[in-house]
């Protein structure tokens, strides 16, 4: 824990990306009147906050957007929402999806193929921000497993459907966090040996950083196919995120974040879901983009990331090590 604070207070890649991001409050929006009608989008996350805002964005463009949901309430208040605004004119489907679980990955992605013609974009944006050394059922860390194990393995199910209906995309939703991670610990990739355990933001700085290398990953792998792939960063928003720390799991975090919600910055200077999602809009249905395929973006334009993700022998083991970790037949 002390090697992981001294770590991240010595690290500049992060220290400038947090001096950057208290400048993005002053908010892009992304301006388009593209049309979507015929499209289908799927959205993890989308019930909630930054995910919800592009949903409803999509949905007015005339999009079909397939959203993967868990908790009842906030996907019935998203089809109440949808529903009562006439200016609608795209449709919204829900599926149950719990990204916690690989199994529900696979029966959402079945699901998908089975009743779906097509597939234009698949926007993996959910991410969790909890308590650190939580396992899901399948024996994997949580953090890792929501954010980025479950969206590798939803990515690789709806291949063939994404490059039935190329030219597509996928965006996958990051973070300037992803520069606190210099290291994706593949010795003990799930936290099991106890010796070196990190916070949870480390865990989430990791996830993040895994996705920028899985898109970087992708855009060589599926560019061929006619698929490109962009990680994007909605930027720091009042959202959800920082309000599932546990009191006992995580008291640094909680009191941070939770008690003294009063001091998070981000309360005063973070953006509105609405504003967060402006980019992962930007990188889903903007036109001719597919020239920066692989990139990272921030605010509507390319952005630097960190060492690591550029590295591209790393981005290549992630894969590779993920592929067997997930029992994925090699792509
Ligand atoms: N907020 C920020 O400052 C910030 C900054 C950089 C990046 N991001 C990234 O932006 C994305 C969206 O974040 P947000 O701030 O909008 O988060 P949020 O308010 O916490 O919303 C998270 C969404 O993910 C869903 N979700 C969480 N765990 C799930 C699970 N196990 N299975 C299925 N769905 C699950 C939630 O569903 P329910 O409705 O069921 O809860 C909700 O729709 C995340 O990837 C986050 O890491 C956020």
């Amino acid at each position: 824990m002390a090697v992981m604070l001294w770590h991240s207070l010595l690290n500049k890649e992060l220290a400038q990306a947090n001096e950057y991001e208290l400048y993005l409050r002053e908010s892009y929006i992304y301006k388009s009147d593209i049309e979507l009608f015929g499209k289908t989008i799927v959205v993890t996350g989308g019930t909630d906050e930054v995910g919800k805002e592009c949903v409803k964005n999509f949905i007015k463009r005339g999009a079909r957007v397939i959203v993967g949901y868990r908790s009842s309430k906030n996907g019935i208040k998203l089809k109440e929402e949808i529903e009562d605004d006439d200016t609608n004119k795209g449709t919204l489907v829900l599926m149950e999806l719990e990204l916690s679980s690989m199994e529900s990955v696979r029966k959402f992605a079945e699901k998908i193929n089975k009743s779906e013609q097509r597939l234009d974009v698949l926007l993996n944006n959910a991410g969790i921000l909890s308590s650190s050394t939580a396992y899901t059922k399948d024996g994997y860390e949580m953090i890792t497993a929501v954010n980025y194990l479950s969206h590798f393995l939803l990515t690789h199910l709806l291949l063939p459907l994404l490059k039935k209906s190329s030219p597509s995309r996928i965006v996958n939703v990051s973070s300037f966090v992803h520069n606190l991670t210099t290291d994706m610990m593949f010795d003990d990739f799930n936290i099991r040996t106890g010796y070196f355990i990190p916070t949870s933001f480390y865990l989430y700085g990791r996830s993040k950083a895994a996705m920028n290398m899985f898109t970087k990953e992708c855009q060589r792998r599926f560019k061929d196919m006619g698929i490109t792939s962009y990680s994007c960063n909605p930027g720091a928003v009042k959202t959800n995120l920082f309000n599932h720390f546990s009191l006992i799991k995580d008291f640094t975090n909680y009191l941070l974040f939770k008690t003294f919600k009063l001091i998070n910055p981000i309360q005063f200077v973070g953006k509105s879901a609405n504003e967060g999602a402006q980019t992962p809009i930007y990188c889903s249905i903007e036109e001719g983009i597919e020239t920066y395929g692989g990139s990272y973006f921030t605010d509507g334009k390319p952005f630097k990331e960190s060492k690591l993700v550029n590295n591209d022998e790393v981005c290549e083991k992630l894969w590779d090590y993920t592929t067997d970790l997930l029992n994925l037949s090699k792509l």
